[in-house]
């Protein structure tokens, strides 16, 4: 079987294995399938090592689920306490990592690799936003990609409740308790998230339910999509250009190189690397000084006695620094910015579209009047990650990639990166004026970034583009 798919030869030889694979291929589509996705699968041949994080977003996606599989094993969702008045679900963790044979491993691998799959996965959506990958025809790579993001939000933060220490308690109960801000619903709706008055028994429950069986297999269904819908319309490259516009006589890309052996290789040198690091983490900083593993949650949950300080894991901080910038006085700015895109959008759009556009920002700029702060704050933390599923429509650019882009575009992506750093780390610390004030300027960076796109990305000066890929 060579690497470049040449299956036949190999199938007609006579030899035992060939006879296996010409018996399942004709029940299966297995040669048909390494082809369509590996061996004749061209991707373009500029690749550099911001592409290798997908791959990377797979092996730790792999990880995860295999320490899980371990984990469950030995691990009790039970909030109750055992002979020694220490809950069962704690006691269960550090029983696995003093007891269970290489327990200490496998849970290091996991809890390290939630940490790893949000550095990887940012770094993954970073290369999006540098080379335009998710500009036609590739939008649905990205939406697909957006809700992946959210459900491993949701992934991260059942399992962070699961371990049963004091930020985990803590921690959910905040957010949780962040629902009971929605008008109305709000109340009954976080009483039904709970099953319970207050984070218990029965939060934990589900919890893990929803960590281990629903959420995993969202996201397993949503990776495949994500991958099947790459495969369709093929990779973007740092050039941003599409390689498919220039066919060879067998009608494959010109700039494009069989994805295997030649990125197979490649991305093992990537894999290897990461793995390198990951092993590094895990043996000689598991904690990564307090931001994988908080300080707070090495003691059992105590709904009696509430930290001082609650702040959720570091990958949650950006989107924690939005919640919390939404003050009282912070709805004045807000409501001046609807009404600043609202007059915006009317010079644009349609009779209807005017219509429409009119409802939503007069109902916005009464409710922020009419509802409190805290709402509006849940409402700008979801907003913070659903816009993103939208860059594909906000983008106006002639040209996909960084490389072609103009200053006003770098500018607005420098700011964009430095604002999104800035809040993640504010996040981490206690509240303070300052602090409050620096986070509310960043929030306006970080949404200036995605609603003004429509119009700086159109205004830039763009280089134009090459017409076949480049090493430069
Ligand atoms: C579990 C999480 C994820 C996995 C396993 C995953 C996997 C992959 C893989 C294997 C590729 C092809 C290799 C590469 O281009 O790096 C890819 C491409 C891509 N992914 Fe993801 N991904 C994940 C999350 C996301 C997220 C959160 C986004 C954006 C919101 C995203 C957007 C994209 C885009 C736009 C491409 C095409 C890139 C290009 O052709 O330049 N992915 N993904």
């Amino acid at each position: 079987m060579g690497a470049n798919g040449n299956f036949e030869k190999y199938k007609s030889d006579g030899s035992l294995p060939g006879k296996a694979l010409e018996w399942f291929d004709q029940r299966f589509p297995l040669t048909a399938m390494w082809r369509a996705h590996l061996s004749e699968y061209y991707a373009p041949k500029n690749f550099n090592f911001w592409y290798v994080f997908g791959v990377l977003a797979i092996v730790v996606l792999a990880i995860q689920i295999f320490t899980g599989i371990f984990l469950v094993m030995f691990y009790k969702p039970d909030a109750s306490l055992n002979a020694n008045g220490i809950p069962v679900a704690f006691a269960s963790v550090e029983y696995i990592m003093r007891d269970v044979n290489w327990g200490w491993l496998i849970r290091y691998m996991h809890s390290t690799g939630a940490s790893a799959f949000f550095i990887v996965v940012y770094l993954h959506m970073f290369r999006g936003m540098l080379y335009g990958s998710y500009r036609k025809p590739r939008e649905l790579i990205w939406v697909f990609g957006t809700l992946i993001f959210l459900v491993l939000m949701g992934e991260a933060f059942m399992g962070y409740l699961l371990p049963w220490g004091q930020m985990s308690f803590w921690g959910a109960q905040v957010i949780v308790n962040l629902f009971s801000a929605i008008p109305l619903i709000g109340e009954p709706l976080s009483l039904w998230i709970r099953g319970d008055f207050v984070i218990g028994d029965a939060t934990l429950n589900r919890f893990f339910s929803f960590h281990v069986i629903a959420i995993p297999l969202a996201l397993l269904g949503l990776v495949v999509a994500h991958i099947l819908a790459l495969h369709e319309v093929g990779s973007n490259n740092p050039d941003g250009i599409e390689i498919k516009k220039h066919l060879d006589a067998r009608g494959m890309p010109l700039d494009g190189v069989a994805f295997h052996p030649y990125y197979t290789v490649k991305d093992l040198v990537g894999v290897v690397v990461f793995m390198i690091v990951f092993a590094a983490i895990i043996f000689f900083a598991p904690e990564g000084g307090g931001y994988f593993l908080e300080y707070n949650n090495f003691f059992p949950a105590d709904p009696l006695k509430t930290p001082l300080h609650i702040a959720p894991v570091w990958y949650f901080t950006p989107s924690y620094s939005i919640l919390r910038s939404v003050t009282e006085n912070y709805l004045w700015v807000l409501q001046l910015g609807v009404a600043g895109l609202w007059v915006w959008a009317l010079r644009r759009a349609s009779d209807i579209g005017k219509v429409l556009v009119s409802i939503v920002a007069i109902a916005i700029i009464v409710g922020m009047f009419a509802i409190e702060a805290k709402f509006w704050g849940v409402v700008a933390m979801g907003a913070s990650v659903m816009i993103i599923g939208f860059l594909p429509w906000l983008d106006r650019s002639p040209v996909k990639s960084i490389r072609y882009r103009g200053p006003i575009y770098k500018s607005f992506l420098a700011a964009f990166v430095v604002s999104f750093l800035i809040l993640g780390y504010l996040g981490t610390q206690p509240p303070a004026p300052v602090r409050q004030l620096i986070s509310q300027i960043c929030t306006i960076i970080y949404f200036s970034f995605f609603l003004m796109m429509p119009w700086y990305s159109k205004i830039d000066k763009c280089q134009p583009e090459p017409d076949r890929v480049n090493y430069k």
